[in-house]
């Protein structure tokens, strides 16, 4: 499911607890950042929003409503450009993400704009912030499908955000999971099950550690953990391949997003005052 690794690496697919998806994570993606920000950093934009590799962004879908004068926290925030058009559209925004590399970006394009983004390190499982501390909570492909314990991660969106206060995220659509994460035809031929949950597991093959962690769960799986913690679920967009759209990005192409769904963005209705 991930981009070309900066060392060499075996895939399995295995058992990966939290502890280890976190300890994988983190460094992988300080080891990835640079390679990453220089490869999408354009296409992502220095305060652009974008959902997916089909470019729906944040101006077209208007997900996450109007952030005008609201408290705005990105799980998963990488360099920020997503937060920083929140603060370019009137919000309050907050990012927080495991990668310390990835934070230095969202440094970096602090200067570069002059629109600063609060950017703290920390996980999506265990949220350094206040109960009821923000009015929306969202996640461009951040961290939600790289933790092991989703139960704890959206238990606690669902802790900070302020009654009925709504979350929006991006993953990779599940049904893709079936598929090799290739972006040519080999990418068409559905080869394993979609209901196998066992983690993709990149093994760096010079260390023999865990270096990269994904989770897959099912659509049902979503929607159940949502409901669990007291969402309720608005919209589930699937973003088609525009027309005209040509950049591939890792398993993301013309040829298959033409064909089968690639993102799923899931909105949700925070749980209401009073609600256990
Ligand atoms: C694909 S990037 C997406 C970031 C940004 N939306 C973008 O498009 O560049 C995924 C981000 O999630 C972060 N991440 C992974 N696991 C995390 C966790 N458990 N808690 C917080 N962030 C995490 C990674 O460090 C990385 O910056």
């Amino acid at each position: 499911m991930t981009e070309p690794s900066p060392f060499p690496v075996r895939v399995e697919r295995r058992a990966v607890d939290e502890a280890e998806s976190r300890r994988a994570n983190g460094p992988d993606w300080d080891a990835y950042a640079d390679e990453y920000q220089a490869t999408h950093g354009d296409y992502l934009g220095d305060a652009g929003f974008l959902w997916g590799p089909e470019g729906l962004t944040e101006d077209e879908a208007g997900l996450l409503g109007d952030v005008a004068g609201r408290d705005v926290l990105e799980v998963g925030s990488g360099a920020g450009q997503c937060s920083r058009w929140v603060a370019e559209h009137g919000g309050r925004p907050v990012g927080l993400d495991l990668s310390e590399r990835q934070l230095q970006h969202s440094r970096r394009l602090d200067d570069a704009t002059g629109v600063a983004v609060p950017a703290v390190l920390g996980t999506a499982t265990a949220l350094p912030f206040a109960d009821a501390a923000f009015d929306a909570v969202f996640c461009a492909f951040g961290a939600l499908q790289f933790v092991a314990d989703l139960d704890a991660a959206l238990g606690e969106a669902a802790r900070v955000l302020r009654p009925e206060g709504r979350l929006v995220f991006s993953i990779t659509h599940p049904t893709r999971w079936s598929f090799p994460d290739d972006p040519g035809p080999d990418g068409l031929r559905a080869a394993t099950s979609y209901w196998d949950r066992t983690p993709y597991v990149e093994v760096n093959d010079d260390t023999g550690r865990v270096a990269y962690v994904e989770h897959h769960r099912t659509l049902g799986d979503w929607v159940r953990l949502l409901t669990r913690h007291g969402f309720v679920l608005v919209d589930l967009v699937e973003p088609e391949w525009p027309e005209g759209h040509e950049r591939t990005w890792g398993g993301w192409s013309r040829l298959r997003g033409r064909l089968i769904p690639g993102t799923a963005i899931f909105v949700a209705r925070g749980p209401g005052r009073g609600s256990a």
